[in-house]
């Protein structure tokens, strides 16, 4: 990295708005996960709304995961696929004012959500609740998104466009098309719309929508800061940069096909059901090509896990990515699924995806980026990293554990019957012997938030120690 002043022939780096979106990212991860601790206290003790209707468990559930994926997840994405294209491609963003539009655009979108999710506007598509009015500058921030992005890979300096912007691509361009398709609605007033499509065809459209906000927002994003952000940091170049290609195409091929395990035994087509359960276990494939590629990457160098926090956060992530993805496809095959939905078991899985691999690879990208981008090489201080991730990572254990072990417990409980045929166990017998469950998740998640606030107080720190330095684009390399 070279810090310069005028004098850089061919100019310096747009990382004005890849700033904003990192320190929004560490803002946005705190509410987030302190809105989930809420609402997992909730699940405990259900008084702790107080009678007031914003703050019922149904409005901040919503409010939850709009805050953790869109703006805690999204931040995050848009500040790395700025950072990296540039790096990766030589050249600054192109069209610097819609960049930083995006940026305000999308704080909007999130500030708006926090707004109407709590007064109950909301059209009631899972991940998609926002009202129309939102829908479009999503549209319009998103189509905003996607000329910066291309744009700079169009301008590029370098004749090869490096693997984590295929990734980031494929999200970019997937999103937009999940969004617009899901989100077509007829409004009736200002806030509120309904469906442009009915029963069975609006269940599959929103399912299609559902799965591939995990697959290309949830993942295929991620996996862009993975390839960028491990060879980085571990000082080594991917594992084989084939197998990252194979990666790419079979997994952006096999997520689009997989929504309808999450309507098992519902009124959808029961081919579909099988069709999505078949591209489901399909789908370990590629996500384990890819997991191996990013652990793989390490080969020859694990002594760094043992002194270099900001590496463990990068590699463990990818060991619960493997987890998540080797427990997804067990969960669509449809007997276990007959056991799983509905329970808390969808939940656990859902938190080690999210908390350990979407959260973990995160933050360790943060720490690797936040320290450059304010001319400095490393974080304030390596051994508050160390802390924040022991306390985070048991505190996802215990999050995930309680919630496989009440999940299983629940599904048992329900399909539980006496030798006349009558129900074994109420339901709220299985209420009641999941409380303790519950109190345990949310100590994880108490954990996992106090991590986060750890973070914050480094990047405050590291922050303040630096200076927003001006980075010189090198020369163009020959590819
Ligand atoms: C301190 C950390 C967190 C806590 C305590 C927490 C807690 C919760 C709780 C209590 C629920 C509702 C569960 C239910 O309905 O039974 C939930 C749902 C959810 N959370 Fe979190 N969460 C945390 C972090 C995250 C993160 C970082 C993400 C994503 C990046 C995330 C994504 C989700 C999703 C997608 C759901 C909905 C799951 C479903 O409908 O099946 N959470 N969370
Ligand atoms: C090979 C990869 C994966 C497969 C095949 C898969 C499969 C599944 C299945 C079968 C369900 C349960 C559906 C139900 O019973 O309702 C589910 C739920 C879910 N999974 Fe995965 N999963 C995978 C990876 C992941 C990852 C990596 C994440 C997070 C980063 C994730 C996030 C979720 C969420 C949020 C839900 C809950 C959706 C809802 O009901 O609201 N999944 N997944």
């Amino acid at each position: 990295m070279t810090a310069t002043t005028a004098a850089s022939p061919g100019g310096v780096y747009n990382d004005k708005v890849v700033r904003q979106f990192a320190i929004m990212t560490v803002v946005w991860g705190i509410v987030g996960f302190l809105v989930g601790v809420i609402i997992a206290a909730q699940l405990a003790w259900p008084e702790l709304n107080f009678g007031i209707e914003y703050l019922t468990y149904s409005r901040l559930r919503p409010l939850h995961t709009n805050a953790v994926i869109f703006a805690f997840g999204g931040s995050a994405l848009f500040a790395t696929a700025y950072y990296v294209v540039q790096r990766t491609c030589q050249t600054s963003l192109f069209a610097p004012a819609l960049a930083s539009f995006t940026f305000w655009g999308w704080q909007a979108v999130i500030v708006l959500a926090a707004i109407t999710l709590p007064l109950g506007i909301t059209s009631g598509k899972e991940y998609a609740e926002l009202e129309w009015p939102i829908d479009l500058l999503i549209a319009v921030v998103w189509v905003a998104f996607a000329i910066v992005f291309f744009g700079t890979i169009g301008t590029r300096k370098v004749r090869h466009i490096y693997v984590a912007n295929w990734f980031y691509g494929a999200f970019i361009i997937a999103v937009a098309m999940l969004h617009i398709v899901n989100s077509a609605a007829i409004p009736v007033s200002f806030w509120k719309s309904y469906s442009a499509y009915a029963g069975v065809q609006d269940a599959m459209v929103q399912w299609w929508y559902g799965h591939n906000a995990v697959g290309f927002f949830l993942t295929a994003g991620f996996l862009g800061m993975m390839y960028y952000f491990i060879p980085k940091q571990a000082e080594r170049p991917v594992y084989s940069y084939r197998l990252s290609i194979v990666h790419f195409w079979a997994l952006i091929f096999t997520y689009m096909w997989a929504g309808p395990h999450h309507l098992h035994y519902t009124a959808l087509p029961d081919w579909a059901q099988s069709l999505g359960m078949v591209f489901s276990l399909i789908l370990l494939a590629p996500s384990w090509g890819g997991m191996i590629n990013g652990i793989m990457t390490l080969s020859g160098a694990w002594h760094k896990l043992r002194d270099d926090p900001i590496l463990r956060f990068l590699i463990v992530s990818l060991s619960f990515y493997g987890m998540s993805t080797f427990e997804g496809p067990m969960m669509s095959i449809k007997t276990v699924n007959a056991l799983s939905h509905y329970t808390d078991w969808t939940i656990g899985h859902v938190h080690s995806g999210a908390l350990g691999w979407v959260g973990l690879v995160t933050m360790g990208s943060m720490y690797y980026l936040i320290p450059r981008l304010f001319g400095q090489t490393k974080m304030y201080s390596v051994k508050a990293i160390e802390l924040h991730f022991w306390i985070s990572t048991i505190g996802i254990v215990l999050y995930i554990a309680a919630m496989w072990i009440a999940g299983v417990m629940q599904g048992l409980m329900w399909r539980a019957v006496n030798p006349d045929g009558s129900l074994t166990y109420t339901f709220v017998e299985s209420v009641k012997a999941t409380y303790p469950f519950y109190v345990i998740r949310l100590l994880g998640g108490l954990l996992y938030l106090g991590g986060m606030f750890v973070m914050a107080w480094n990047v405050w720190k590291t922050v303040a120690q630096g200076k927003a330095t001006p980075v010189a684009i090198p020369a163009p390399a020959h590819a």
